[in-house]
């Protein structure tokens, strides 16, 4: 996954406290399954002992537990209808959560702060592959603007407290990421833990076609959770600086062929049916991952072995009764 960067590493987590905030979601858990991996101490609470919204709570428990590196994993996440029916809830937890931690890292003396937002803080029109530099250069995608403004929100607290505090607070937006733990509830899901659900059940069910939304043409990265995770620690003991960086496979596919690699996967061997009448979105999106490659990391989980595997968690999770609409244990994304 990476060079030999471990002579020039800036910050290594080796013997020190770190907290995942967010530690049961998505990319929570995948973060600690990698942090396993290194000499340091993980550091967890649920949302049932400690509420990130709360300024109160949080401060209490950075005090009293006192780590020295953070990852903020915590989000109110969603999609397009979560968005939409629940805007201020988006603003107001997302916002609440990135001040508090942030505020409470800095009064706490934590060395290293690491804050997650994601690709949708790009605006909707961006150069493609998207740069860092096209943060806050036009109008963002109106589905998930709640959502986006409150990421840009805490990606600009850290560079905020770089500048006036000097605190080493970085971010990272990852691509659209897939994995163990996703959601596959079809009201919520994205395309990936969909289409798996969905081919999945034509394939128990025997039915003739498959649909799939829009034309199948527009373009898509996606990365594996677990490499996220290790591009997150990576980037966390790399990385020292204002700008964000971007977090990305470089591998692009069609969403049509998207769907025959899922269709093969599961089985399923009937016609796919592409509905022209919905939405494409738009052609191509994926980001700029280049500082995050010149730095020493990439990728390593190709999307075939990430899907094969995804699936497999799939069956052992949430597929065996063979319906659809059973969510995974958690998460929702837009
Ligand atoms: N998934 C993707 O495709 C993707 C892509 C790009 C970027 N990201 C970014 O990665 C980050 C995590 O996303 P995810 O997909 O892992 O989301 P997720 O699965 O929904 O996990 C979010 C976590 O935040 C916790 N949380 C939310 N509100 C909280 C609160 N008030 N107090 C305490 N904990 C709270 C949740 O706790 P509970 O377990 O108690 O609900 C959960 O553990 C987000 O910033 C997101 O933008 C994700």
């Amino acid at each position: 996954m990476h060079t030999a960067m471990s002579e020039t590493m800036l910050f290594p987590l080796s013997g020190r406290r770190v907290w995942v905030a967010g530690h049961r979601g998505l990319v929570g858990s995948a973060l600690v399954r990698r942090l396993a991996r290194e000499d340091c101490e993980i550091l967890t609470a649920g949302r049932d002992s400690l509420d990130l919204r709360s300024p109160d709570q949080v401060d209490l428990w950075m005090k009293n537990v006192r780590p020295e590196a953070v990852f903020v994993a915590a989000a109110k996440v969603g999609g397009i209808h979560a968005n939409d029916t629940q805007p201020a809830t988006f603003l107001y937890d997302n916002l609440m959560i990135e001040a508090n931690v942030i505020e409470a890292a800095r009064r706490y003396g934590v060395e290293k702060l690491l804050f997650l937002g994601s690709s949708c803080i790009y605006p909707r029109l961006s150069p493609q592959p998207i740069p860092a530099s096209a943060l806050l250069t036009g109008a963002l995608e109106p589905t998930n603007e709640w959502y986006a403004i409150a990421k840009i929100a805490g990606l600009k607290l850290c560079q905020a407290y770089r500048r006036q505090y000097g605190c080493d607070f970085i971010s990272l937006m990852p691509t659209n990421l897939y994995g163990p733990g996703d959601n596959f509830d079809l009201q919520q899901s994205h395309v990936v833990p969909a289409l798996i659900a969905k081919a999945h059940q034509a394939r128990v069910t025997g039915a003739v076609s498959l649909s799939v939304w829009g034309s199948g043409t527009p373009l898509r990265e996606f990365l594996h959770v677990d490499d996220a995770a290790d591009g997150i620690v990576f980037a966390m003991q790399h990385y020292s600086g204002e700008t964000p960086l971007n977090l990305g496979s470089g591998e692009e596919i069609s969403i049509g062929d998207l769907a025959r690699m899922i269709c093969h996967i599961t089985g399923y061997s009937g016609r796919i049916a592409f509905d022209i009448t919905k939405p494409d979105g738009t052609p191509r999106k994926v980001v700029d991952g280049n500082a995050l490659r010149t730095l020493g990391w990439q990728a390593s989980t190709s999307l075939e072995t990430g899907l094969r595997q995804t699936y497999r968690w799939y069956l052992d999770h949430a597929g065996l009764s063979g319906h659809t609409g059973t969510s995974g244990p958690r998460r929702a994304y837009g």
